[in-house]
């Protein structure tokens, strides 16, 4: 039986005994049912290790958690949907109190779901939402939209064609560039796309922008499960198809930092940014440490910032109010409809970085030091 049902049942005799006792000492966190963090657990499941974010998300979820006393149980999946459906059944079984779910596939953990809410365990999705099922009970994540139109509008900026105060760069264009999304299974990878595509569209409306390898859809550009490897495969095949004709690709749109460095190699392998070819304008998300290094050394033009260690704290709170029998606090309950339900959702704001936000947005807030940035590598 799940402790939180326990929890429930709790507070319930709590509510029918204790009226005559003149309040309760609650005494710190924890559930107002009187299970002491330590009595509660918090089942984080994490996407993959591949990618450095979500190991910086798992720890700072669980060490977060930890610090308030509660037990975490993290698992990461290694992008393997049955491997994260099977870890999330087993925290179910084993009596999670609360669930904090980072999705592989947002469509893929219905029945998962179906388990929690039977066992009356609070799901929250976590960064990306999870999506046709009803038992979604709340969204930690970023502007996800703003995601990619930060990203469009550091391309255009790159390019000249605007200045970062939104006003009218000097350069006119034409200029040939490509488009990569994310994992179509990622809900958050059509926000990207969508932000960004409304950006860019008035200026390959009046052609000043090009995608000269006409793949304009997400369909087309998208690349599953987010590979570093098949970025790179993919930019090398749009290099030899679209750009044999000695034209040379001047920006690329990149919503992740993986794809970038992806992406990146396929071009330096081209000899771009060697020998006076110049490297296009390539954007990316997350600010992992290789591609802050890449930014730093001006091969990489930009990044979008999103503070994991807010986005940790934010899942914490939510986790602590559902475990206080309380509804965590959202401020936007409109924009996330996962296809049954709209999920009240508590979403942080973005940063775009360029070479010299390095110093004080990453470095001056402890995020990277000034030697993980040189090197490129994070201490750990
Ligand atoms: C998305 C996330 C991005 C990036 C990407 C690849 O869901 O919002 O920040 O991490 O996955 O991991």
């Amino acid at each position: 039986m799940s402790k939180r049902f326990l929890a429930v049942l709790g507070a319930t005799v709590l509510a029918l005994g204790l009226t005559a006792c003149g309040g309760e000492g609650a005494g710190g966190g924890g559930d107002t049912s009187g299970n002491k963090p330590a009595d509660l657990t918090i089942g984080v499941a994490m996407p993959t290790q591949t990618s450095e974010r979500w190991i910086a998300d798992g720890n700072s979820v669980k060490e977060k958690l930890q610090a308030k006393g509660y037990k975490v149980d993290l698992q990461y999946a290694g992008d393997d949907i049955p491997t994260q459906s099977q870890q999330v059944d087993q925290m179910i079984t084993q009596g999670a109190d609360v669930l904090v779910i980072a999705a592989i596939d947002g469509t893929a953990l219905s029945s998962q779901l179906q388990a929690a809410a039977d066992a009356k365990i609070p799901v929250i999705a976590y960064d990306r939402l999870i999506r046709d099922s009803p038992n979604v009970n709340f969204y930690v994540s970023f502007d996800n939209y703003k995601v990619g139109v930060a990203q469009a509008t550091a391309l255009l900026v790159g390019l000249g064609l605007q200045n970062k105060d939104g006003s009218k760069g000097s350069a006119k264009g034409p200029f040939d560039i490509e488009l990569f999304a994310g994992s179509l299974d990622d809900n958050n990878a059509h926000f990207f796309f969508d932000g960004a595509m409304d950006t860019l569209k008035p200026f390959i409306d009046d052609k000043s922008l090009r995608v000269k390898s006409g793949q304009t859809t997400i369909e087309q550009v998208a690349i599953l499960r987010w590979q570093q490897e098949t970025a790179q495969r993919r930019m090398e095949d749009l290099l030899t198809s679209s750009y044999n004709d000695g034209t040379r690709v001047q920006g690329v749109l990149s919503p992740y930092d993986g794809l970038s460095r992806g992406i990146i190699t396929a071009l330096q392998n081209a000899g771009y940014g060697a020998k006076g070819v110049k490297m296009p304008v390539v954007t990316g998300q997350d600010a992992e440490i290789a591609s802050v290094k890449l930014i730093n050394d001006g091969v990489q033009n930009s990044t979008i910032f999103k503070d994991t260690r807010l986005l940790a704290e934010q899942a914490v709170v939510a986790a602590e109010a559902f475990l206080q029998e309380k509804e965590p606090q959202a401020n936007d309950t409109k924009t996330y409809d996962n296809g049954v339900k709209v999920v009240p959702s508590n979403l942080l704001p973005v940063q775009t970085v360029y070479k010299d936000d390095i110093k004080p947005v990453l470095v001056d807030s402890g995020y990277w030091t000034a030697e993980e940035v040189a090197s490129g590598q994070a201490k750990g």
